[in-house]
């Protein structure tokens, strides 16, 4: 058990999530819920043992909570632990020439070109996008009639798309934004209903559900995407005009492999924008509107963020980000009890022993954030809402592997800067500018669809904020 003196851990608020059972279902029932909502099969073994074994007739796999043996996973013997078969045929439509797909020398290839685009001084220079963008919720939010009801999560997921357009085309999407935003619900409604029969191991030719409807989202989304590219590439010929575009697809375009001075493909350009839209739009949105959830339930961190977006917001631009330093907690406290993306799952290449336990060639290894940031023996109070974790010396008391909303390792999250600093951007505008409650009737649950959202969206009375 972590030991934090010093950290005030405030009675109260247990934020809603399945409260583990004794034992896991028998097998019928497992399927069912690990089709329905994988995060309520969990028992309450796998949130106190650092390293537990699930065996089911068609799949055996190894969950492992312990940070020594986390580390040996990602890190110390990353090269034996590839992403597994699953993980990979889920991404396969679309996605394949992207980052979050290759492997090998490919992946090694595409990260070091990528790399600096997402570096934290790239990144820094998003900050008026991301801040516009939150404007435009901002005055969507105003234009509302006093007192009404939103689904807020949906907003998240518009304002999330609307920074990845602001800062990968800064000159715009090109067609239709609302077109676009709707084929990119398609995209995650299709690859959520896809995953139980890929878990089965059921081979490529058995029809999934929703995979003619991908298939026809993303031509939708390659044609929009090579229009935006040949245009953008006619004026970055015509140069002094195009020094103004400092936005990623110019730094894609003009990305070079600092080892062989290559430039990427046409596909990989294309693949790693789809790449982008896609790990980086429900992933942030999720963080953002699992803040806002936390807060409206917290009137206490309610108001410490108002007062930090008071004091801070109309500063200097220029270190913002480190000076929003409560708001920032915040995020990362709802990181940690509700990670965009709830497992994490490997193959061993060969066979290897992690923390006393002896793995066989091919065993499926899961790394849940979702138990970790909850497990027994890493937290104090795991299941309560208290961003206090990560303020001061608390924050730097925390294990590295005891928290990994990013991933650890050469595989970690490319654009974890990014996220971290739109989400906690956004959140402080959107706390300063309104009043944000929960709706009455709402009946908010964490479900894991891809990534962890709020099964019923979050119905929220949103109003400006009143003078007292
Ligand atoms: C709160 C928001 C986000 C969360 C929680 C998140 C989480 C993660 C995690 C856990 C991984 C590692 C997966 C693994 O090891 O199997 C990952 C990888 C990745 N993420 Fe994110 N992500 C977020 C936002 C973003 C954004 C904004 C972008 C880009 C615009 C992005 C792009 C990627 C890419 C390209 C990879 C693959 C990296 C590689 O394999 O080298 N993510 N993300």
């Amino acid at each position: 058990m972590l030991s934090c003196p010093e950290v005030e851990v405030r009675a109260g608020f247990r934020p809603p999530a399945p409260v583990p059972q004794a034992r896991m279902p028998g097998l019928i029932r497992l399927l069912a819920t690990l089709g329905r909502n994988p995060l309520e099969c969990w028992s309450a073994e796998f949130f106190e043992r650092p390293i537990a074994r699930v065996k089911l007739p068609f799949l055996e796999a190894v969950l492992v909570h312990d940070p020594d043996a986390i580390r040996r996973v990602l890190i110390d013997n990353a090269a034996n632990y590839r992403k597994d078969p699953i993980q990979r045929r889920i991404l396969a439509v679309g996605l394949a020439d992207g980052l979050l797909s290759v492997e090998g020398a490919r992946w090694d290839v595409q990260r070091r070109t990528l790399a600096p685009l997402f570096a934290r001084r790239t990144v820094s220079c998003f900050t008026d996008a991301m801040l516009k963008a939150a404007d435009a919720l901002g005055e969507r939010w105003q234009r509302l009639n006093p007192g009404r009801i939103i689904d807020v999560a949906a907003e998240c997921t518009w304002l999330t798309l609307n920074v990845l357009a602001l800062t990968i085309f800064s000159d715009g999407i090109g067609s239709d934004f609302d077109a676009f935003r709707g084929a990119m619900n398609d995209y995650f409604g299709a690859i959520g209903r896809i995953g139980l029969l890929d878990l089965m191991g059921a081979p490529d030719f058995v029809p999934r559900p929703g995979r003619k409807r991908l298939r026809d989202t993303m031509t939708y989304f390659e044609e929009v995407i090579d229009e935006i590219i040949a245009a953008r590439r006619r004026r970055l010929d015509r140069s002094a005009e195009a020094e103004a575009l400092d936005d990623l697809l110019t730094l894609l375009l003009r990305a070079l492999d600092p080892a062989t001075g290559r430039p990427m493909s046409l596909a990989e350009v294309r693949a790693n924008i789809l790449t982008f839209l896609s790990a980086g739009h429900e992933t942030t949105a999720n963080a953002l509107a699992w803040s806002i959830y936390l807060l409206s339930q917290s009137p206490h961190w309610y108001a410490r963020v108002r007062a930090e977006a008071d004091a801070e917001l109309s500063g200097d631009r220029k270190g913002l980000l480190e000076r929003l330093v409560v708001t920032r907690a915040a995020v990362e406290e709802a990181l940690r009890l509700y990670p965009s993306i709830a497992a994490l799952s490997r193959s061993a290449e060969c066979a290897d022993t992690i923390g006393g336990i002896s793995l066989d060639k091919g065993t499926l290894i899961v790394i849940a954030p979702y138990i970790l940031h909850r497990h027994r023996r890493l937290w104090a109070q795991p299941d309560l809402f208290d961003p206090t974790r990560f303020l001061g010396s608390a924050k730097a008391k925390i294990p590295r592997f005891a928290y990994l909303p990013f991933g650890a390792g050469p595989r970690t999250c490319i654009g974890s800067s990014f996220a971290l600093q739109e989400a906690t951007l956004v959140l402080a505008k959107l706390v300063q500018q309104f009043d944000i409650a929960l709706a009455p009737d709402a009946k908010v649950w964490p479900l894991q669809k891809i990534t962890l959202r709020p099964a019923n969206g979050l119905p929220m009375r949103i109003e400006a904020r009143s003078t007292s």
